[in-house]
């Protein structure tokens, strides 16, 4: 018996990198996969190279409610039927510049994505999922602490670590929401001009740096 033997996954970012990896990983242990993603072109090779009578595709935009409807429902009626573990997964990085010059519409890109994707896919697929099901969202080390110049994935992914508060509610109990990020280090409020060695932002970590994805 596989861990995943007969549950139907719904993957968003499905094209990605990691998507792409983790579908891969959920039939290989028995489940059928959903992929997601606004990407057609790259969703479809990633599609390809998988048994086909346990893959479905849906193209969509995750930041939008109408897409996260849509979504949610086509995979609710396509061939597998009820959702069993929801993968919030689909992210957009922005760009590297100092706060004065950040873009504010790549800000809004990047939170639109991580934040209201994730939330939206929560919120749609709920409704949809089996009691027992599970709700996973790809947070990063990004999430608990930070790096000079990456402001909107910095705060995006600190953003999906509070989603620790959509559990269980009531009917839906059984679903388990999880943000995905190494162990919360300690941290340490810095000034808004930022400390020695710290960031210009005042609520990020101070704890000893690598790159940051
Ligand atoms: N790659 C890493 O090292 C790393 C580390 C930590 C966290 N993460 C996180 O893991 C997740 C996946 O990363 P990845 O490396 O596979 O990135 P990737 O760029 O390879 O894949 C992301 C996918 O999300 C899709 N996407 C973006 N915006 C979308 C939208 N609005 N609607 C639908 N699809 C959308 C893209 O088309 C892309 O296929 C992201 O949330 C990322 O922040 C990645």
């Amino acid at each position: 018996m596989k861990k995943l033997d007969g549950k139907v996954c719904l993957i968003t970012g499905g094209a990605g990198s990691l998507g792409a990896a983790a579908a891969r990983l959920f039939i290989e242990q028995g489940a059928a996969v959903v992929l997601v993603d606004r990407d057609a072109e790259r969703l479809n090779e990633v599609a390809r190279d998988l048994p086909q009578e346990r893959v479905a595709t849906i193209v969509a935009d995750v930041a939008s409610a109408e897409g996260a409807v849509r979504l949610c429902r086509l995979s609710r009626s396509q061939r597998f039927g009820a959702i069993d573990v929801l993968f919030s997964n689909a992210g957009n990085f922005g760009t590297v510049r100092p706060i004065a010059d950040y873009p504010d519409d790549v800000f809004g890109e990047v939170l639109s994505v991580h934040v209201r994707g994730a939330y939206l896919a929560a919120k749609h697929a709920a409704p949809h999922m089996r009691t027992g099901g599970s709700i996973v969202i790809t947070s990063s080390v990004a999430g608990v602490r930070g790096d000079a110049g990456v402001y909107a994935y910095i705060t995006a992914k600190h953003a999906q670590v509070g989603t620790d508060a959509m559990p269980g509610e009531g009917a839906c109990a059984a679903r388990h929401p999880r943000e995905h990020h190494p162990p919360r280090p300690d941290r340490q409020r810095l000034s808004a001009r930022g400390g020695a060695g710290g960031s210009a932002m005042p609520w990020v970590s101070t704890a000893p740096r690598s790159s940051t994805t």
